[in-house]
């Protein structure tokens, strides 16, 4: 794996790959890399035969009272990883290098998918993640991209924001991974305390047990979602939001809509998860 921390380096080994005729995936990353990583990169080799990663924790999509300055910083195991995964480059820039100036032009997803549910708590979120994307996106010009869907409401800003600005690139998802007992991996697991992590995998089965109750005919959402935020609160959990939502646009849906997920994000102690559930 050659590693390159400017973008002139990565420029010129990418344009020796394109002129080789080769396919470029990309997996963006802010690092701390686990398996549901890994298996993006794994999934890459479907859509390229060049497989590039990059390790940026992108100050931009943090807010002020988030967790910038604590996000986990394991670039030495991470680049193992890589290696082990068969990815081919790694661009691990500074942030003097991907903003030299400060970043005045920026991208301004829809105004619905910014401000809803992530974007309701996390303000700014998505116009960092937006603007990083594009600026990667433009550094290395990808065929394909992939993006978990456990980060359900980016991949969403990001693929429309491909498709708006008519850029040439294949956005793919991969599937959320989780550990046995149903937590989906995040780096921010990491943060949590041996009781919190018992009680983590609680979240997910909280989605499990209102997906089948939708599934088993519950069209009444506002009551399940009321029962699932007062569980958490009576667990312990802080939640900030879960929500049933149409698929297609993040929007609530009707008695009659189908194709729905279920999103949801709370803070356990101190650490904020998220996660969510197809229906
Ligand atoms: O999902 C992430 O790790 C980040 O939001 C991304 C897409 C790498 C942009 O910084």
């Amino acid at each position: 794996m050659q590693t390159h921390s400017t973008v002139a380096s990565l420029r010129a080994a990418l344009d020796a790959e394109r002129k080789a005729g080769k396919r470029i995936a990309f997996v963006p990353t802010m690092g701390n890399l686990h398996e549901g990583h890994i298996t993006l990169m794994r999934g890459a080799f479907q859509h390229g035969e060049c497989i590039v990663s990059s390790i940026f924790v992108n100050r931009l999509q943090f807010g002020p009272k988030d967790d910038f300055d604590r996000y986990p910083r394991t670039f030495e195991a991470d680049c193992a990883r890589l290696v082990d995964a068969g990815v081919h480059h790694l661009f691990a820039p500074d942030e003097n290098e991907l903003y030299p100036t400060p970043q005045k032009y920026i991208v301004e997803p829809d105004p619905f998918l910014q401000s809803t549910l992530e974007g309701e708590f996390r303000p700014g979120h998505f116009h960092g993640v937006a603007t990083v994307v594009l600026k990667l996106f433009n550094i290395v010009q990808p065929h394909a991209a992939l993006f978990g869907k456990k980060d359900y409401q980016q991949f969403m800003v990001l693929s429309n924001m491909v498709r708006e600005l008519n850029l040439r690139i294949d956005v793919v998802p991969g599937e959320t991974v989780r550990a046995t007992d149903g937590l989906a991996l995040s780096s921010r697991n990491g943060y949590l305390s041996e009781k919190e992590r018992a009680e983590a995998p609680h979240l997910y089965r909280l989605l499990v047990a209102m997906r089948d109750k939708i599934l088993a005919g519950a069209r009444d959402y506002e009551d399940l979602q009321a029962e699932a935020m007062a569980e958490l609160v009576s667990r312990g959990w802080a939640p900030q939001y879960i929500a049933v939502r149409r698929r297609s646009d993040l929007k609530s849906p009707t008695a009659h809509d189908s194709g729905l997920v279920i999103l949801a994000a709370a803070f356990l102690g101190t650490t904020r998860l998220i996660d969510n559930l197809e229906v």
